[in-house]
């Protein structure tokens, strides 16, 4: 046990709903770790000299959520080769007191999530992703290095679609469309990555695309049910999930490259649940 705690901390705006200060604060439990992880509120005007005063001052690493993400890989010094596909950092590790390194764990949590977790089978899959804003970036490298068989990107402006497809075409399958132009029967896997569950929406899809097998995974998560998991349950999909797995994964990702070990994740979302 160390006798200075490390501190830690997320900046955000907002930031104050946030789970990660109580699944750190678990993680630390199963290593008798003293982990001071606190949330920070910053303004996109005053992120950059938080995040520099913050590691003058000491710190030992960082989270990063929205809407900061971008601007965290414009920080660091140094680029994992998926947070630079990504161009978006969760994740700073301080490896000197002037030297930060940046990563993106979104996609492997995401990944773990569905292959470890719920056992989802990527390899070889037709994959869906519903939204092509940044979300989408940050998990498409992961995704595709599991080797889907297909991934459709299909977006309300079809165009931002498009563009992904040109970006990440060198490392697999990937075609583009808008909500209307995908095929109508049901899909392996529909991972929905818009901000449209935001205005309790669900984009309009063809009829058929789910099916009793379908995985239907939502990035977000909250307490409850999400639209997008009533939306896939109401069209007879069995494995409709939110995205907390991905965050107690992701998180799980992080704690490995600050603290050099990777906590149970299980234990956590059985916690989470019990909130
Ligand atoms: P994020 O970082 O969360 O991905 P973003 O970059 O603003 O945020 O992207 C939001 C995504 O949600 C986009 O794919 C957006 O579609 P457009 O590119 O057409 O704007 C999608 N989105 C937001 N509201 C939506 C809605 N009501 N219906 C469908 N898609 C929506």
């Amino acid at each position: 046990m160390s006798s200075a705690p490390g501190r830690y901390v997320l900046f955000g705006h907002p930031v104050s709903h946030s789970w990660s200060p109580f699944i750190h604060g678990l993680f630390a439990r199963q290593f008798d770790h003293v982990v001071d992880y606190k949330v920070q509120d910053v303004s996109p005007g005053s992120f950059r000299h938080a995040v520099i005063d913050f590691f003058v001052q000491g710190g030992g690493g960082a989270n990063i959520t929205l809407p900061h993400k971008p601007a965290a890989a414009e920080i660091v010094n140094d680029l994992s080769a998926r947070a630079e596909r990504a161009r978006a950092v969760n994740t700073i590790v301080r490896r000197s007191p002037t030297e930060l390194y940046g990563e993106n764990t979104d996609g492997a949590g995401l990944v773990t999530d569905l292959t470890r977790n719920l056992d989802a089978k990527l390899h070889g899959a037709r994959l869906l992703i519903l939204g092509a804003g940044g979300a989408t970036r940050g998990i498409l490298a992961p995704l595709l290095e599991e080797e889907p068989r297909e991934v459709r990107i299909a977006n309300r402006t079809q165009e931002r679609a498009e563009a992904l497809r040109e970006e990440f075409s060198d490392l697999g399958e990937v075609s583009a469309s808008g909500f209307d132009g995908v095929e109508d029967r049901p899909w392996d896997i529909i991972i929905n990555a818009t901000a449209a569950s935001l205005a309790g929406e669900v984009p309009e899809l063809p009829e058929r695309v789910v099916g009793r097998d379908t995985v239907c995974y939502d990035l977000a998560y909250g307490r409850g049910d999400t639209v997008f998991m009533r939306w896939a349950q109401a069209r007879g999909s069995q494995h409709a999930y939110k995205g907390w797995g991905m965050l107690v994964e992701q998180a799980a990702e992080a704690y490995l490259l600050w603290h050099g070990v990777r906590p149970e994740t299980k234990p956590v979302m059985g916690a989470l649940l019990r909130l």
